[in-house]
């Protein structure tokens, strides 16, 4: 028992040396990394995953969108791989009741049979480091104010100089809070497809319930193609339109992974907030997150009240119920995970010892000596207006109706200004239009009459009285405080909320109807208090906190020059390079760093949608179907965890060996570390990835999808055995867990 005891304790021990925080840029890889990436397994080159002269890694992988999601290119022509939560909102918009491809997924048997994704793709072609372009024509004794106009300045001309560059789009990124700044070019696709994506039941299994946990037993992945011109160049969606033809796409291991094996990870990872102070944390803390909690729950009640109901709109609300409630569980867990970790002492520590330094010596005193100052007063001006400010995000512009119409304000204020002006009057429908066809398409107006009266009612309930719209003043006067009636009658007479009153109205635009319009009421109610009072308001701290968090980096950095710093997560191509690994996630538990087929079967419950398993599926499972994908013992590895630094954005990232080769997708992060966004918790924090042998079983076993394995360039591999200089750690076989009982989705 003691023996036990003190090796898991040693094995933490050393985890924590070995910890794999960083998100780290690609181009500063060879300087900081290389080195560290090899002992720990890395068999290639800095240069082989970044190289600006020939193809590299980097070249494989894929950004959805503005960066929503990441994926990674599996073969020559144009396949690639992300996250079924990714591809989530794409096939919901593909379904109907007829074509539920959310509950039995879709495989394209054929190129023809492919469906339009109606997001784009890009990648990344160079990273250009401009710090000292840009601070070369930067002083300290500038204004925040002339600083911000002066970045901006020079941020258009080095884009407008880029732009010359055929086909290339470039994105100024500012890193480190304001002390480095880069320029990132990119390549962008516009026709992708739909080719592969398994039922929910596999893509999702576990739903709300095991989110963000392990263990996890997901197949949450799906499949795209890129296409381009008959040129080879980004063109709009056509048929004519042939398969892209990456620079480079990644073989597929199917030796499978083991404690301790090298594992990185590259893609998009959205944001994070490492530097954050240890008055930011106990403002979310006490503000931001659990606002954001009770508003997004009482959202998701009304969704779930409708959607248990009715098929069509269940699929209607799928991806919508999905996002609100992804950040729902989120926000509790990273509560959970700051306060269980003392995140907010642990902070005031390290600023404690940072003021230590700046103030031992009268150079750097006067450089950063007013840093904690400028932090506290910029907190203690936004502390006034947090929870409002949340309030306005989550509940007033919750209501679909009132955001339609403050995408309408574009038109009021032509209407109002220059109503004669025919072409401009006809641009701004236009663009109503578009947003309008957005919101038909998924639109159910007896949840958003619901959800509008909600929301205003809490908004109203919870926020200071002088820091709501003016709209509360209406529903309080002619409508007595009664927010259903409120609700009830824009419902009854808006153009905001029907489809036959808005195309009249924009038929025949007029003011005077749109200022009449209850809704509208409410949507420039909103809009003005945001823009012209509760939006200043809350930045009215910021000058504060963007000298506070400059100065604060800039003297960590020279504090500690030694250490290797990476910027926080901004949506840039980031690697995280790290091991396969186990954890200890509380007293007397030991999470292994697999999971297997097996535990789909323990999960099964087909009278809850959550953990439902599909016929075809459990029969396979139960008679051991597993063919080419299992692993030694004869199991088939569902999922695995790795000690990487991801977070949102990274999701469908690739993991890859230390050959660079594929041998998972990366979908999620753990409970007990989901504090991770703020502050990295070496022992504690893991990626959630799907083994790469379970995507192939599901593709070729499960689906008989099998031509898009063949497309794919599968290698098999001898493991080698690890390194001795890798600890092993030697887990007490873990007691087989009873069935859990999963409970009710929400
Ligand atoms: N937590 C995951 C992420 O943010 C998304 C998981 C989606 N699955 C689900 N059951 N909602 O990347």
């Amino acid at each position: 028992m003691k023996r036990t005891l003190s090796l898991l304790t040693a094995a933490i021990l050393f985890l924590g040396t070995q910890a794999h925080e960083g998100m780290w840029l690609l181009n500063k890889l060879k300087q900081i990394n290389e080195a560290e990436m090899q002992k720990l397994g890395f068999k290639l080159t800095a240069e082989d995953i970044y190289d600006i002269n020939k193809s590299s890694l980097k070249d494989g992988i894929v950004r959805l969108g503005g960066g929503f999601c990441s994926g990674e290119m599996v073969s020559a022509e144009g396949l690639f791989l992300t996250n079924h939560h990714c591809g989530y909102d794409a096939v919901q918009g593909l379904s109907s009741v007829e074509h539920d491809y959310l509950t039995d997924g879709f495989w394209a048997m054929t190129r023809e049979q492919e469906l339009p994704a109606g997001f784009s793709v890009s990648f990344l072609q160079r990273i250009d480091d401009v710090t000292e372009k840009v601070n070369s024509q930067l002083t300290p004794d500038m204004s925040e104010e002339a600083r911000d106009a002066k970045i901006g300045e020079i941020a258009q001309a080095l884009i407008a100089e880029s732009s010359k560059e055929n086909g290339l789009s470039t994105e100024f990124k500012v890193m480190f809070e304001g002390n480095e700044f880069y320029l990132f070019h990119y390549k962008t696709y516009r026709d992708v497809r739909l080719v592969g994506v398994p039922p929910s039941a596999i893509g999702k299994f576990g739903g709300d319930t095991d989110n963000w946990m392990w263990p996890r037993h997901t197949g949450d992945f799906c499949m795209f193609r890129v296409y381009t011109g008959a040129d080879g160049e980004p063109a709009d969606p056509a048929s004519t339109n042939i398969p892209f033809k990456p620079k480079h796409h990644f073989p597929v291991s199917t030796a499978g992974v083991k404690e301790g094996d090298f594992a990185m990870i590259m893609g998009y990872p959205g944001s994070t907030d490492r530097f954050l102070s240890s008055h930011g944390v106990r403002l979310g803390l006490e503000q931001e997150f659990p606002s954001r909690v009770k508003v997004r729950r009482a959202k998701l009640d009304l969704y779930e009240e409708f959607m248990d109901k009715d098929p069509a709109t269940r699929i209607k609300y799928a991806s919508k119920h999905a996002s609100v409630s992804n950040y729902w569980k989120y926000f509790i867990g990273q509560s959970r995970g700051l306060k269980r970790l003392h995140v907010e002492e642990k902070k005031k520590q390290q600023e404690n010892e940072l003021m230590a330094w700046v103030n031992a010596d009268a150079t750097r005193k006067a450089k950063y000596g007013n840093l904690i100052t400028d932090l506290d007063n910029g907190y203690k001006e936004r502390a006034k207006f947090e929870k409002a400010n949340v309030y306005m995000q989550e509940a007033a512009f919750g209501s679909e109706a009132v955001m339609l119409g403050i995408r309408m304000f574009g038109l009021k204020n032509q209407l109002a200004t220059d109503p004669k002006d025919a072409a401009k009057v006809a641009a701004a429908v236009a663009r109503v239009q578009a947003a309008a066809d957005e919101l038909w398409k998924d639109y159910v107006p007896a949840i958003d009459q619901k959800v509008t009266a909600e929301m205003f009612r809490m908004f109203h309930a919870d926020v200071e009285r002088d820091l709501q719209p003016s709209v509360m003043a209406t529903i309080e006067k002619k409508f007595k405080g009664d927010f259903d009636a409120w609700s009830a009658a824009i419902f009854k007479t808006s153009i905001l909320t029907n489809k036959a009153r808005l195309d009249a109205f924009l038929a025949k635009p007029s003011l005077k109807v749109l200022e009449k319009d209850l809704g509208f009421q409410a949507s420039e109610s909103c809009i003005n208090h945001y823009r012209n009072f509760l939006g200043p308001a809350v930045a009215a701290g910021d000058e504060d906190l963007a000298k506070g968090y400059r100065s604060m980096v800039a003297a960590m950095r020279e504090m500690n020059p030694g250490k290797s710093w990476y910027p926080n997560a901004n949506s840039t191509m980031r690697l995280t390079y790290g091991q396969v690994r186990s954890y200890v996630p509380g007293d007397g538990m030991f999470y292994k760093h697999i999971c297997t087929a097996a535990g789909i079967l323990e999960k099964e419950d087909n009278t809850n949608d959550e953990f439902i398993v599909p016929k075809r599926q459990h029969d396979l499972l139960a008679k051991k179907e597993y063919g080419a994908y299992a692993d030694e013992s004869g199991e088939l590895v569902v999922c695995f965890l790795s000690n990487n630094d991801i977070t949102g954005g990274n999701s469908g990232s690739g993991v890859f060996n230390g050959n660079g080769e594929l041998i998972g997708i990366a979908f999620d992060g753990n409970w007990e570390a989901m504090s991770g966004d703020i502050a990295f918790e070496p022992e504690l924090q893991r990626t959630i990835s799907v083994d790469i042998r379970y995507v192939l079983w599901t593709i070729d076993t499960f689906a008989g999808a099998g031509h898009l394995v063949k497309e794919m360039t599968v290698v098999e591999r001898k493991k080698e055995e690890p390194k001795a200089e890798v600890p092993v750690i030697v887990p007490v076989e873990p007691v087989k867990p009873a069935k859990p009982v999963p409970s009710k989705k929400g």
